[in-house]
C-alpha cells in the first residue's frame, strides 16, 4: 500500500502539553496554569509547569524528528508567551523561542505547521470574560496578526483554533477542562466567539498579504444511529449537528445548521450573540481543513451515547478505524474537495520502559496501521488528503488526565526527561521511508 508521492507524514504536539518553562522569558499565565494548579482539577494535581521541558530541549527534540524522517511537525504557539496579558506589543523573547524552533525545523528539512491557539488562553482575558466576551475574538485576531508578523515568513501552513468543540464541551458543558464551567447557555456563545476568532485570524493573514495557507483544526466525530429506528436516526442527525456541522457549516457554508439553532432556541445567548456580518467573517475562504479523528459516536433515540467498540485507556475513545474513512469521505462529499490534513490521530497505551531499554507498544502500531489503511482507502475514493500527523510526538501532559495517559511515539521518563523511541516510532520511521505499509 503506497501513499501519493507527495504525501506528508508528521507528528503533532501543543505548547502547554510539552513546553514547561511556565515562568520563563516573560511568559504570562494561561487558564491552564490556573486550572491545573487548582486542587482537584487534574489527576495527581499534575500541571504543565515542567511538562517535558521542550522549551529547553527543543533542539534534541528536533533531532528526534529528523531521526524519524518526519516531513511535517505540527505544534502550537503559546498565546501568553507572545502577549503575556493577551493584548498589546508582542514579547520578543516569546517570538524568539518560536523563531529558533522554526529555523531548526527548516535546517532539518521539516515543514512547520503552526496552530495559533491550543487552549492556553491568557488568564487576563479570562478575567474579563474569556470566550464569553466577544472582545476576546478580536483580541485573538490581533494576536494572530502579531504572530504572522513575527514568524510568518517561515511558516507555510497555519491552523487557527484547535478543536473549538472541546473548549465548548469540556471547558463549558462538562467543566473538566479549563476554565471549568458548567453552563450550556454560555457554552454555545463561546462556540460562536471561537468561530468568529477563527475567521478574524484568517482575515488577519490575508490582510498581511501572506502566501501561506490557513485553516481550522476540527475534531470530527462520525455520529451513527445506535439502532434502526427512525427516532435513533433523527437523534443521531441532531447529534451530528452539535458535533460536526456547527463548526463545518459555519466555516465552509457560511451558515449555522438550522436544526442546531432551532434546538438552542432564539433566546439562547448564542442566537442573541450573532451579529450582522459575523458569518461572513467566519466563512472567509480557507485553504485547507485540518481533521482530528479519534472516535465515532453511536446515538440512541433519546440522544444518549451507546458505545459499540472497545475503548482505549481514554474512556471516551472507541477504536474504530472505519470511522476515519467515513468522516473523511463525508466531509469531501458534503463540503466539496477542500484539501484535508489529518492533524491528530493516536492512541494512549500503558507504555513501560523495559529493562532492555525498549518500549513495546504493539497496540499503538496496530491502531496506526489500521487508521493509515482507512486513510489510504479514503484517498483512493477521492478524498484530497495531503498529510497525516500522529498524536503525539512525545508523551505529554494530557490535560485533566495529567501525565497518566501516554500518547507519544517517543516515551518520556518524566523524572529524568530521557526520551526513548517506542517500537511504534521505529515502525513509523519505516512507514515514512517506504511511504506506505
Ligand atoms: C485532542 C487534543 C490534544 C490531545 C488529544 C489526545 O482532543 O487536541 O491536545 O489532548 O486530544
Amino acid at each position: 500500500m503506497r501513499f501519493p508521492s507527495n504525501f506528508g507524514w508528521g507528528a503533532a504536539t501543543s505548547a502547554y502539553q510539552i513546553e514547561g518553562a511556565a515562568k520563563e522569558d516573560g511568559r504570562g499565565e494561561s487558564i491552564w496554569d490556573t486550572f491545573s494548579r487548582t486542587p482537584g482539577r487534574t489527576r495527581n494535581g499534575d500541571t504543565g509547569d515542567v511538562a517535558v521541558d521542550h522549551y529547553h530541549r527543543w533542539s534534541e527534540d528536533l533531532d528526534l524528528m529528523r531521526d524519524l524522517g518526519l516531513h511535517s511537525y505540527r505544534f502550537s504557539v503559546s498565546w501568553p508567551r507572545i502577549q503575556p496579558d493577551g493584548t498589546g506589543e508582542p514579547n520578543q523573547r516569546g517570538l524568539d523561542f518560536y523563531r529558533r524552533l522554526i529555523d531548526g525545523l527548516h535546517d532539518r528539512g521539516i515543514e512547520p505547521m503552526v496552530t495559533l491557539f491550543h487552549w492556553d488562553l491568557p488568564q487576563s482575558l479570562q478575567d474579563v470574560g474569556g470566550w464569553e466576551n466577544r472582545d476576546t475574538a478580536y483580541r485573538f485576531g490581533d494576536y494572530a496578526a502579531a504572530v504572522f508578523h513575527g514568524l510568518g515568513d517561515q511558516v507555510p501552513v497555519w491552523l487557527t483554533v484547535n478543536e473549538p468543540k472541546t473548549v465548548v464541551q469540556n471547558g463549558y458543558l462538562q467543566g473538566h477542562h479549563a476554565p471549568g464551567c458548567q453552563d450550556p447557555d454560555a457554552a454555545y456563545l463561546v462556540a460562536h466567539h471561537l468561530q468568529l476568532a477563527h475567521g478574524l485570524a484568517v482575515r488577519a493573514l490575508r490582510a498581511g498579504g501572506s502566501a501561506a495557507r490557513i485553516g481550522p483544526a476540527l475534531n470530527l466525530h462520525p455520529c451513527y444511529p445506535a439502532d434502526d429506528t427512525p427516532a435513533a436516526a433523527s437523534a443521531a442527525r441532531l447529534y451530528d449537528g452539535y458535533e460536526n456541522r456547527l463548526y463545518l457549516d459555519s466555516i465552509l457554508k457560511g451558515a449555522y445548521p438550522e436544526d442546531v439553532l432551532a434546538d438552542l432556541g432564539d433566546g439562547s445567548r448564542m442566537a442573541q450573540g450573532i451579529a450582522d456580518g459575523d458569518l461572513e467573517i467566519i466563512a472567509t475562504p480557507v485553504d485547507l481543513l485540518a481533521v482530528q479523528y479519534y472516535t465515532p459516536y453511536y446515538v440512541t433515540a433519546d440522544g444518549a451515547k451507546a458505545p459499540r467498540w472497545p475503548t482505549s485507556q481514554a474512556d471516551w475513545q472507541q477504536i474504530h478505524p472505519d470511522g476515519m474513512y467515513d468522516i473523511l469521505t463525508r466531509v469531501t462529499r458534503d463540503y466539496g474537495p477542500v484539501p484535508i490534513t489529518i492533524t491528530e490521530n493516536g492512541l494512549p497505551c500503558p507504555d513501560v520502559l523495559g529493562p532492555d531499554g525498549a518500549v513495546d507498544d504493539a497496540g499503538r502500531i496496530a491502531f496506526l496501521r489500521d487508521h493509515f489503511t482507512a486513510a489510504h482507502r479514503a484517498i483512493a475514493d477521492g478524498v484530497p488528503l495531503e498529510s497525516y500527523h500522529v498524536w503525539s510526538l512525545l508523551d505529554n501532559f494530557e490535560w485533566a488526565e495529567g501525565y497518566d495517559q501516554r500518547w507519544g511515539l517517543v516515551y518520556v521518563d518524566y523524572a529524568t526527561q530521557l526520551r526513548v523511541l517506542k517500537r511504534s516510532a521505529h515502525w513509523y520511521r519505516e512507514v515514512i521511508r517506504d511511504n506506505g505499509l
